[in-house]
């Protein structure tokens, strides 16, 4: 039989991601479920851990519901009186606190800037010839929408896998993101896996075929615009080629997944 949670005055979420771990996490937890526990207020309270919050600077963290209390760096010492202050007075302790509803900004002793992908830069590549070129990301939350939204508008857009024909987008007919470590695009009569998720470090077969490497890149004699993917070893996987720079999913590109960060190519 699963818990009441019909009853349920206060949810702690507590992150069990890697970096939440590392910092400790699993003590803070087990002393915060010690204390409902031995406290009776294990049938009106509930304890989840969860995956990563995005705030691991501030690992261990907690969020605690109701109300949008994130708290971070927590202790074994310092969850107790946290817990006890929710429950007896429905109040946050403010000091632990990394953010609360209305707060204008976090307040975070380790904050860390996030990640923006560079202008284009003018390279002589080995394969691509002078070209601009910059990096996008690689993990599995930008590249699983990145297929998505060349599956809505295949228009103009070609995919040319490693040792494979070149084939437009269009007759790609479904893109299939539910196993483990691969995206799977689905044509009539084929299925091209890709490696998009982080994968085992002893797994030398798999880290081959990874995308690592996410390069935006502008042809300029061409008029060529396109992506390049590469495996940790700076092999080519595969490239995205579009029609024009004023291709569609080019310029979802450049605002999604480049953030906007880069220059308008048009004008170079
Ligand atoms: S692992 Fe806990 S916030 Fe990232």
């Amino acid at each position: 039989m699963g818990k009441d949670i019909s009853n349920t005055t206060h949810t702690f979420l507590f992150c069990d991601g890697g970096s939440c771990q590392k910092a400790g996490s699993e003590k803070v937890i087990r002393a915060a479920r010690a204390y409902l526990r031995n406290n009776n207020h294990w049938n009106t309270t509930h304890t989840i851990k969860t995956r990563c919050n995005g705030r691991c600077e501030d690992a261990p963290t907690c969020i605690v519901s109701s109300g949008e209390f994130w708290y971070k760096e927590l202790t074994s010492d310092k969850i107790v009186p946290i817990v006890k202050s929710h429950i007896d007075n429905n109040l946050p302790v403010e000091a632990d606190l990394l953010y609360q509803n209305k707060w204008d900004a976090l307040k975070s002793n380790k904050e860390i800037a996030p990640f923006k992908p560079k202008p284009f830069e003018l390279k002589n590549d080995k394969e691509l010839g002078e070209c601009y070129i910059t990096k996008g990301f690689s993990s599995d939350q930008y590249l699983y929408p990145l297929f998505l939204f060349l599956l809505e508008n295949p228009k103009g857009v070609t995919l040319k896998m490693y040792q494979q024909n070149a084939i437009p987008f269009t007759e790609i007919t479904a893109v299939n993101y539910a196993k483990t470590y691969t995206l799977e695009l689905e044509t009539a009569t084929d299925c091209i896996s890709l490696t998009i998720a982080g994968v085992p470090k002893d797994n030398k077969e798999l880290q081959q075929s990874k995308i690592s490497s996410t390069e935006y890149f502008y042809q300029k004699n061409l008029k060529q615009t396109g992506i390049r993917f590469k495996n940790k070893f700076g092999e080519v996987l595969g490239i995205i080629k579009f029609d024009s720079i004023e291709n569609l999913a080019w310029k979802y590109c450049t605002k999604i997944q480049l953030q906007n960060t880069s220059q308008d190519l048009t004008s170079l």
